[in-house]
C-alpha cells in the first residue's frame, strides 16, 4: 500500500488522480490533499477519501473547511504544503498545483527523496538545474505527468543509446487553423475550449497560445538532459501520438493512446508496472487519418519565445513563465486581448535583466520582479 500526498487535489489533474486511485483501493491510500481556496470541493473529497491531513493555501478557506470536517487535520499556508510533500508518512507525491506556486512543495518532495509525479512543469521551468540536482542528490524518483514527457519517458525505457532527437507533439489547441486576423477577438471561453483535452483554464489558454508547448520544451530539456537543438515540435491535431523519439539508425518510437491524463497518472503511480486507468483502449481505425504539420512560429509567437528563452538560459525561462502567468491572468479576466499575451511576454523578457539562477531564492526573486514588470506592461494594454 502506498500513501499518497496529492497537491492540487481540486484541479483537473487532481480529479484524474483521484479517479485512478479510486479504482485501486488495495494499492493506494490518500494521506494528504491540498487546494488553494476551493474548500467546498475539498469538503466533498474529504468525505470520500478521508485524508489524515488537508492543506488549504488560503487561511480563510482552511478555517471554513475545519468547521465542517471531522478527524482531519486542516492546515494552511505554503509551509504546510511543504510539510505534507515531505512527510515521512507519505510515499508518493502528485505535484499538481498550477503555476509557480507549485514549485516549493515539489522541491520539498524531491529533497525528502520521494517518488514525485510531476505535473507542475513550472518547477522545472523556474529552477530546472536546481531541481534536477536535488533529484540526483536525494535519490528522488521523478516521473513526468505530462502526456508528452510520459510518452518520451516510456519510449526511452531501453536507454538513450543512439538517440538523435525527441519530438513533442502539439495539438495546436482550438486555433490551429484559425487565421491570425481572427485571433484578435478571441474570448477566454473560446480559448479554453480545447478540442481534445479537458484541463484547467490557465493551461487551456497556454495550449491555445502554444506557450504550453514552450513550457514543455523547457521541461523536456531538463527531464531528458537534451539541448534545444535535439528537441522539436510537430503539430498533430488528433493528440493520439503523444510524442516520439528518433534514433540514428532511422528508427522512431512513439507512444499512442486516447488523450486522457488518467493513462499518464496510472503509469506514474504504478511504474514500472502497469495498472488499469479507466481509459478506453485506442481504436486506430476510429481515429484516421492522423495529421502532422510543422508549427507556424509567426502565428504561435509564444512557442518561439520559449525556444529563445531555453537557448538564452539563466533566468530567461523563469521570466518567460512569470510574464505568461500575469498575461494569462489578465486575459482570463477580460483585461487584455488574446494576441496581447505574447506581446506582453516579449516586452517583459526585453525589460528584465538577464541573470543566472544559482539558488531557490534567486528563482523566487526573479519570479517576483518579473511579475511586477509584467503587471506594469500589462496595465498599458488594459
Ligand atoms: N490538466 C491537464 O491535463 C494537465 C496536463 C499536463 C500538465 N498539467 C499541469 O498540471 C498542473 C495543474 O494543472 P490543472 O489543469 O490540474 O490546474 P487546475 O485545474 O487549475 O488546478 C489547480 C490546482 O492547484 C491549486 N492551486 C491554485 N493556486 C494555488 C496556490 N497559489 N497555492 C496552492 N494551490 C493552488 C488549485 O486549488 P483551488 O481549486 O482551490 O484553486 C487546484 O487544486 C499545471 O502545472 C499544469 O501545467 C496539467
Amino acid at each position: 500500500m502506498k500513501n499518497i500526498t496529492l497537491l492540487g487535489a481540486t484541479g483537473s489533474i487532481g480529479d484524474s488522480t483521484l479517479a485512478v486511485i479510486a479504482l485501486h483501493p488495495d494499492k493506494f491510500n490518500i494521506f494528504a490533499l491540498s487546494a488553494n481556496t476551493n474548500w467546498q470541493k475539498m469538503r466533498v473529497l474529504c468525505e470520500k477519501f478521508q485524508p489524515k491531513v488537508v492543506v488549504m493555501a488560503d487561511a480563510m478557506a482552511a478555517e471554513k473547511l475545519s468547521k465542517v470536517v471531522n478527524n482531519i487535520e486542516v492546515l494552511h499556508g505554503s509551509n504546510a504544503l511543504n510539510t505534507i510533500a515531505a512527510h515521512d508518512q507519505t510515499d508518493y507525491v502528485m505535484a499538481a498545483i498550477v503555476g509557480s506556486a507549485g514549485m516549493p512543495s515539489s522541491l520539498a518532495a524531491v529533497k525528502a527523496g520521494k517518488r514525485i509525479m510531476l505535473a507542475n512543469k513550472e518547477s522545472l521551468v523556474l529552477a530546472g538545474d536546481l531541481f534536477m540536482q536535488a533529484v540526483a542528490d536525494n535519490n528522488a524518483e521523478l516521473i513526468p505527468v505530462d502526456s508528452e514527457h510520459c510518452a518520451i519517458f516510456q519510449c526511452l525505457q531501453s536507454g538513450k543509446s543512439g538517440l538523435s532527437k525527441i519530438q513533442l507533439t502539439a495539438s495546436g489547441g482550438p486555433f490551429l487553423h484559425t487565421p491570425i486576423e481572427q485571433l484578435k477577438t478571441i474570448t477566454p471561453d473560446q480559448a479554453c475550449a480545447h478540442p481534445n483535452w479537458s484541463m484547467g483554464r490557465k493551461i487551456s489558454v497556454d495550449s491555445a497560445t502554444m506557450m504550453n508547448k514552450g513550457l514543455e520544451l523547457i521541461e523536456a530539456h531538463y527531464l531528458f538532459n537534451l539541448p534545444a537543438e535535439n528537441i522539436d515540435v510537430v503539430m498533430h491535431p488528433q493528440s493520439i501520438i503523444h510524442s516520439s523519439v528518433y534514433y540514428n539508425d532511422g528508427s522512431t518510437l512513439s507512444q499512442l493512446g486516447n488523450p486522457d491524463m488518467r493513462t499518464v497518472i496510472a503509469y506514474a503511480l504504478s511504474y514500472p508496472d502497469r495498472i488499469t486507468s479507466g481509459v478506453a483502449p485506442l481504436n486506430l481505425a476510429d481515429n484516421s487519418p492522423l495529421e502532422f504539420y510543422a508549427p507556424d512560429l509567426d502565428k504561435f509567437v509564444c512557442l518561439k519565445l520559449a525556444f529563445d528563452a531555453l537557448k538564452q538560459g539563466g533566468n530567461a525561462m523563469g521570466t518567460l513563465n512569470a510574464a505568461n502567468e500575469v498575461a494569462v491572468d489578465y486575459f482570463l479576466n477580460n483585461k487584455i486581448r488574446f494576441l496581447d499575451i505574447a506581446e506582453i511576454i516579449e516586452r517583459t523578457l526585453d525589460s528584465v535583466p538577464h541573470s543566472r539562477i544559482t539558488s531557490l531564492e534567486d528563482a523566487v526573486a526573479n519570479d517576483k520582479i518579473t511579475r511586477e514588470v509584467a503587471c506594469i506592461i500589462a496595465q498599458s494594454y488594459a
